[in-house]
């Protein structure tokens, strides 16, 4: 029986472009490990009005890890209309495979690594390295939302907050609410966690991206914790900034940035600023990682657009990729493909339509996996 069970999730799109370019570099990495396809995405939703059916469910909890392409997901209307006609009207009701995913299996920790591969000409300049730790299961992506409002919540709100009053009298259809949720413990394993890989990697840096001037008690929380959490770190600096004048400060010094941490929504958003810096969807990868179990995936979509063509770049899904085999402890072949994906950037001879080159998905595949060979 081989060493590693990963379970693979192409999706939808170019989810399975970018999964086949893995397999071509996983094949000559040579890594001890077996791949046992699960469904997932739009096509399961149209047909079984479950985009992440049980099977794939039971799959994963066979597997020590995922790797995951893209899916597709639409709005609520849109969905039902393209739900298989005998399923419409039923109430099945559409949820992000992934959103579902990281709170099923408790990947409480999104770990997405923006560096600079210098000559890549998409980079904002060649110095970045900053590493975004994200809360991936509370705050505002928790689901507990609201419309039209109950009439028990809204009667509980006014009696309970005196800033509810100008709201009671909107009609309930006409309201909407979305909790921000936040726990101590959620706050406190999201900021340990980016201060143990701080520690690790030897950044001397770690900011805390949050608003708690405004929102004082659920961003309070998280600085009070972050506070509290520093104290066990004192080589390293505990930064605070707040997550607006953080994405402009991004945009003037991202080289002074090393490690971030933050709660879901905002790091969601300042995830994809810090990934623009250093090439964007092309290359943003993400770790979505648990106690007993993590999900690797390129962080952008399916790309309908580009689906089948072998056009997009795999950069994103081989750094996921990378990152997988280090969570895994192949730490030495995950040095050595990242080291492979940094020299063809750096030559530049193989490179696709984004970086303005004009190989295929699967050339930039080839190319790394020779790399990989060489370098060894
Ligand atoms: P997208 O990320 O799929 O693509 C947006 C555009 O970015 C593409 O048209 C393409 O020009 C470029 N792009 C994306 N990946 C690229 C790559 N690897 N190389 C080069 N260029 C690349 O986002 P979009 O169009 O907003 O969403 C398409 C579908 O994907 C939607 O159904 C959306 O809900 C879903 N989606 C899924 C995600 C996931 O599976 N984690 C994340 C984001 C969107
Ligand atoms: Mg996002």
């Amino acid at each position: 029986m081989a060493k590693y069970r990963i379970a693979w999730l192409p999706g939808d799109g170019i989810g399975k472009d970018v999964m086949d370019a893995a397999r071509i570099v996983l094949d000559k990495i040579d890594l001890d490990a077996e791949y046992l396809p699960g469904d997932i995405g739009w096509e399961f939703w149209c047909k079984e009005g479950n985009p992440l059916p049980d099977r794939t469910i039971r799959l994963l909890k066979e597997t020590d890890c995922a790797l995951f392409g893209a899916i597709t997901s639409k709005p609520k209307e849109e969905a039902e209309a393209e739900l298989a006609p005998e399923l419409r009207g039923k109430g099945y009701v559409y949820t992000s495979p992934i959103v579902r995913l990281r709170q099923e299996f408790n990947l409480r920790t999104n770990l997405r690594p923006c560096k600079a591969y210098p000559g890549n000409p998409l980079n904002y300049r060649d110095d970045i390295d900053i590493v975004v730790f994200r809360e991936n299961t509370e705050d505002l992506y928790s689901g507990v939302e609201f419309h039209p409002l109950p009439k028990a919540v809204m009667d509980i709100l006014v009696q309970n907050h005196p800033k509810m009053a100008r709201f009671a009298s909107v009609p309930l259809e006409e309201i909407a609410v979305t909790l921000r949720i936040v726990t101590r413990k959620g706050c406190e394993n999201i900021v340990r966690d980016a201060f143990e890989y701080a520690r690790k990697r030897g950044y001397r840096s770690v900011t805390v991206v949050e608003k708690p001037n405004v929102l004082r008690e659920t961003s309070g929380l998280m600085i009070r914790v972050a506070r509290e959490v520093a104290k066990d770190y004192p080589e390293i600096q505990l930064w605070e900034a707040n997550i607006d004048a953080m994405c402009m400060w991004l945009l003037k010094n991202p080289q002074d940035y090393g490690v971030l941490v933050t709660t879901n929504m905002f790091g969601d958003i300042i995830s994809d600023l810090a990934a623009q810096l250093v090439g964007g969807l092309g290359f943003a990868s993400a770790a979505n990682i648990g106690d007993n179990y993590a999900v690797f995936e390129p962080t952008h979509g399916s790309a309908p657009k580009y689906a089948g063509q072998y056009k997009v770049n795999p950069m994103a899904m081989l750094l996921a990729v990378r990152l997988m085999l280090e969570w895994l402890g192949e730490q030495e072949k995950a040095d050595r493909l990242e080291q492979a994906i940094a020299t063809v950037v750096r030559e530049g001879r193989v490179r696709t339509y984004d970086m303005g080159g004009n190989s295929s998905t699967l050339d930039v595949a080839h190319e790394v996996a020779r790399k990989y060979v060489e370098l060894g």
